[in-house]
């Protein structure tokens, strides 16, 4: 087990001596008792003490954006990054390995977010060398040139979520670092071991006080650094719940920056002309890899009356065939739940539909064996059922057979959500139709195939409930920044 004491602030990696939170696996291991969830090890439970001492270091390197890390020359910031870049590498197989153990993620989608991150952070770094310095020089008045620099925003909280916990975490962190802002960070309850082998390349890599790094429970830490009103940006991905409660903590919400990435309810389209063998492979995988715990996953799935019985049969069969199995197990999709809460909730919203005239059609959906949850397809799904609203954000997928596609179109309408849909349909003029309706309704609309967030280089944002601000890497740049303007007469402004 690794019992984690060490955390980060102002350049320094501290040792923690107080009390800890045990950190269980999702996977169970043979013990003299039966099979048990494997102690994987410790982190600390700071208090408000050490992460006062957080936001004073990133406060005292921002020094009101005269700090060396806010004024630091493009190459400077580059450099840093290149350096965290290196190191962060360097500890792949120790960071893969604890993602597949603490969050019961399967090893190719263990490897991929380790990846892609790395590839995130080096395509941010060539974004940022480009970023507004070909056309932003102007002559606005006779003899006065402008030119457009993007200014940090001051101190920013960064808290990821469980499920892509340094992927999704560094599409807010590495952004807000190179555009000169310095940060606190601090992981969420699950998925936080693997940010252990990161604190040296963080402490190497960067002035101290630009990164922070802080761990415990939100409301001893985050809770009391909101209520200071010294916190500039909020960069939060997880709940709507949450996010509500921390920007309410700050006593001056108009000069709080927020930038989210929340829930979402994204709905798959089968219409009748769909190529259904297609539609079904995207539509299991789309709900249920990583067992349905992914924001962007297909959380209701729409299919036109005349086609749903086809439709049913052979999504019953491709989620039969999906492969269970433990997180180093090559191609397991079904592995066990990270969270010990998710079972009950699902549980709830299942007796819920089964009320409203719905029930499980998958011969042992939702059955639970230790901390593997059998997917459950539910059918016929309606407007009555929390499981039409609601995102369950896990391994149940709710079918609804409709008959107009207004009815389709009205539910996005009326959602609380606006992030992605999927549509599966071989009339290219109803197609055409159906995306000029519904494009405006989210932020990505993916034609005959499953919703996702990446590439990363793409925009990622959400409407309504669903986020604030956008991530991408050229987005991001733009989100961490703000546009300030240099006026001037006779002096070369293009030297920066
Ligand atoms: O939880 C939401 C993640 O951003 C999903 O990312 O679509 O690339 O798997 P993905």
């Amino acid at each position: 087990p690794v019992h984690q004491k060490e955390y980060l602030v102002n350049g320094e990696i501290k040792i923690w001596s107080g009390p800890v939170q045990d950190i269980f696996s999702p996977v169970c291991v043979q013990t003299a008792n039966g099979p048990e969830q494997k102690l994987l090890g410790s982190t600390p439970l700071l208090t408000e003490t050490e992460a006062t001492d957080a936001l004073n270091a990133a406060i005292g390197a921002y020094k009101n954006g005269t700090g060396e890390w806010p004024t630091m020359s493009v190459e400077g910031r580059i450099r840093a990054m290149e350096k965290f870049v290196k190191a962060m590498k360097s500890k792949r197989t120790e960071v893969v390995k604890t993602l597949m153990w603490e969050i019961g993620k399967n090893i190719k989608d263990s490897e991929k977010e380790f990846d892609r991150t790395v590839e995130y952070i080096l395509d941010t770094i060539e974004a940022y060398k480009k970023l507004d310095r070909t056309s932003s020089n102007f002559q606005f008045e006779q003899g006065i040139i402008g030119k457009i620099r993007r200014s940090p925003l001051g101190v920013v909280l960064c808290m990821g979520p469980y499920n892509y916990p340094l992927n999704e975490t560094f599409t807010t962190l590495i952004p807000a670092l190179i555009m000169g802002n310095t940060v606190i960070f601090k992981p969420a309850k699950i998925g936080v071991l693997l940010h252990r082998p990161l604190l040296e390349a963080f402490r190497d890599s960067f002035p101290k006080g630009v990164i922070n790094v802080v761990f415990g429970r939100g409301r001893a830490t985050v809770g009391p650094l909101m209520t200071t009103g010294k916190i500039d940006v909020l960069a939060f991905i997880g709940t709507s719940k949450s996010a509500n409660i921390m920007k309410m903590q700050h006593p001056r919400p108009n000069r709080l920056r927020s930038v989210l990435a929340l829930e979402a309810k994204n709905p798959a389209i089968v219409l009748n002309h769909a190529d259904l063998d297609l539609a079904v492979k995207e539509c299991a995988l789309g709900s249920l890899s990583y067992n349905g715990q992914r924001c962007t996953a297909l959380k209701i799935i729409f299919v036109q009356k005349n086609v749903v019985d086809t439709f049913i049969n052979k999504f019953l069969k491709e989620v039969e065939g999906l492969k269970w199995g433990m997180p180093w197990e090559n191609g397991a999709q079904i592995t066990p739940l990270p969270e010990p809460e998710k079972p009950g909730l699902l549980k709830e919203l299942i007796e819920d539909a089964e009320v409203h005239g719905a029930k499980v059609i998958n011969a042992g959906g939702g059955t639970i064996e230790h901390t593997f949850y059998a997917p459950a397809v539910v059918y016929p799904v309606n407007n009555k059922m929390k499981l039409y609203y609601e995102e369950q954000f896990g391994p149940v997928v709710p079918i609804v057979a409709y008959d107009k596609i207004e009815e389709v179109i009205q539910y996005m309408v009326e959602s609380n959500y606006g992030q992605q849909a999927s549509i599966f349909g071989t009339d290219n003029d109803e197609m055409a139709t159906l995306i000029d309706n519904l494009v405006n309704q989210v932020c990505r609309l993916n034609i005959n195939s499953q919703c996702q967030r990446g590439p990363d280089v793409y925009p990622f944002t959400g409407r309504k409930d669903s986020g604030e601000g956008t991530l991408s890497v050229s987005d991001a740049l733009r989100t961490f920044s703000i546009r300030s303007m240099v006026a001037a007469k006779e002096i070369d402004v293009n030297k920066e």
